[in-house]
This record gives C-alpha cells, sequence and structure tokens, in this order.
C-alpha cells in the first residue's frame, strides 16, 4: 500500500552497520511513505568498481582519488527499482560481488572521495526530497538536518546469518569479514560510522522487517506532522 507522499520534502537519514537492515527496512519505508531512496553504500563501491577496473590498489588514495573525480555516476532513486550506473556501465550485480565487498573499506575511507561523494549526495537529496537516505555519515555529515535520523542495529551473529543467507556464503567467514569491515568503517578518520546524538536507535535483532517499517512510519508521521 502506498501512501500520498507526505507534507513537505521531508529526509529520512538511516545509518547502520551492514547487516542491520539498513536496505530493505529503507526501501520499503520509502514505498510506503511516497518517497525516493538513495542508497549512498552503492556509491561508494560504483567507486571502488571503478578503481579496481582501472587496476588502481584501493589502499593508493591518490590513485583513488583521480578514479573518483572522473568517473560519472547516475543513482537511481525509484525504491522499487534502484540502480547505479558508472561510466555508462549498469554495475548493480558487481558491486555486490566479493572483489569490490572486499575493497570497498578502503575506497570509502579516503577524504577526497567522501569529500566528492558528500557533494554529489546532497545534489541528490536536494533534487529528489522526499527521500530516505541509507548509508554510515548521512545523519552526522551528509544531512545532519534531516526530520528522521535512525540508528539500526542488531548482534553481530544476525547480522552475519542476514548477509550469508542474501549472498548465500558460510556464515563464519561472513562474520570475519563483517567484523572486518565494521572495524574498518568505524574506526576510519574520515566521518566514521557513527550515532547522530538526536537519531532514534533501534535494535533489529528480535524485530521482524514489518515491524521496524511500521515504527519509523510512526516516527515518521509525527515529525512531519509538526
Ligand atoms: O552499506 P554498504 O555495505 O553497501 O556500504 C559499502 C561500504 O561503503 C561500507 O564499507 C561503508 C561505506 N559507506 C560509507 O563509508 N559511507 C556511507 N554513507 C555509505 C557506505
Amino acid at each position: 500500500m502506498v501512501e500520498q507522499a507526505r507534507t513537505g520534502n521531508f529526509v529520512v537519514a538511516v545509518d547502520g552497520p551492514s547487516g542491520s537492515g539498513k536496505s530493505t527496512v529503507s526501501r520499503r519505508l520509502a514505498s510506503v511513505a511516497g518517497a525516493r531512496y538513495l542508497d549512498t553504500g552503492a556509491m561508494y563501491r560504483a567507486v571502488t568498481w571503478a578503481v579496481l577496473r582501472a587496476g588502481v590498489d584501493p589502499h593508493d588514495a591518490d590513485g583513488v582519488e583521480k578514479v573518483a573525480a572522473d568517473v560519472t555516476l547516475s543513482i537511481g532513486t525509484d525504491p522499487a527499482a534502484p540502480h547505479v550506473v558508472a561510466d555508462g556501465v549498469a554495475v548493480d550485480d558487481e558491486i555486490r560481488g566479493s572483489e569490490v565487498t572486499s575493497a570497498v573499506s578502503a575506497v570509502a575511507a579516503v577524504p577526497a572521495v567522501r569529500e566528492m561523494l558528500v557533494v554529489e549526495q546532497r545534489a541528490l537529496i536536494a533534487a529528489h526530497a522526499p527521500i530516505v537516505v541509507e548509508g554510515r555519515d548521512i545523519g552526522s555529515v551528509v544531512a545532519p538536518d534531516a526530520d528522521l535520523k535512525v540508528y539500526l542495529t542488531a548482534s553481530a551473529e544476525t547480522r552475519a546469518h542476514r548477509r550469508s543467507a542474501e549472498t548465500a556464503a558460510d556464515v563464519a567467514a561472513t562474520a570475519e569479514a563483517l567484523a572486518r569491515r565494521d572495524r574498518l568503517d568505524s574506526t576510519r578518520t574520515a566521518d566514521p560510522l557513527q550515532q547522530a546524538p538526536d537519531a532514534v536507535a533501534l535494535d533489529t535483532t528480535e524485530m521482524g522487517i514489518d515491524e521496524v517499517v511500521a515504527r519509523l512510519r510512526d516516527l515518521l508521521h509525527d515529525r512531519t506532522a509538526r
């Protein structure tokens, strides 16, 4: 059921670690609220895809910065069919592969890459709001004035099970890869994963998707009705 777009060009920021349910929840919330959807992780992944395609070492910050400055991204914001095109190539499948996944934290840690992508993300938000935006630094950096900020978490075990169900990879290996990525994403100097002080924290370990989406829809309703 799709409701009428709510009053105003609201922005919802959804942050949290991998496997916390961000993508599913954000897409569903955008659909029921009549909003657009922006997956900022897909943008970091698309730049990483371009870095690997150019044969640049993801840890070579200068090389990575050059690739990021040159690549042209086109990001679809339909919650029913989000898509990413990099330099004219549809990269939706490739950016979810293991090569990109294991290199993306290094690319996302390069301050110049973050600066460029934050500018693009703010422009997309301004052009497409009302919008639900998911990432790691949305409430803290990209959209500090968001109408609703949400920080989703779940136990490490639950997150590993969710991710391995999506990727058909071994649970233990997935748990290890997630822990590594969490560590890199939370400890980098530039805009690390963090909960904005005014974010609503939801632990989704014991919650179903419907329950999380319903809770956020109510919160959004309260915020936008003011
Ligand atoms: O949400 P995801 O797994 O697709 O994100 C891919 C990577 O990009 C992840 O390692 C963290 C990084 N990222 C980020 O640094 N800032 C964002 N706003 C979104 C993602």
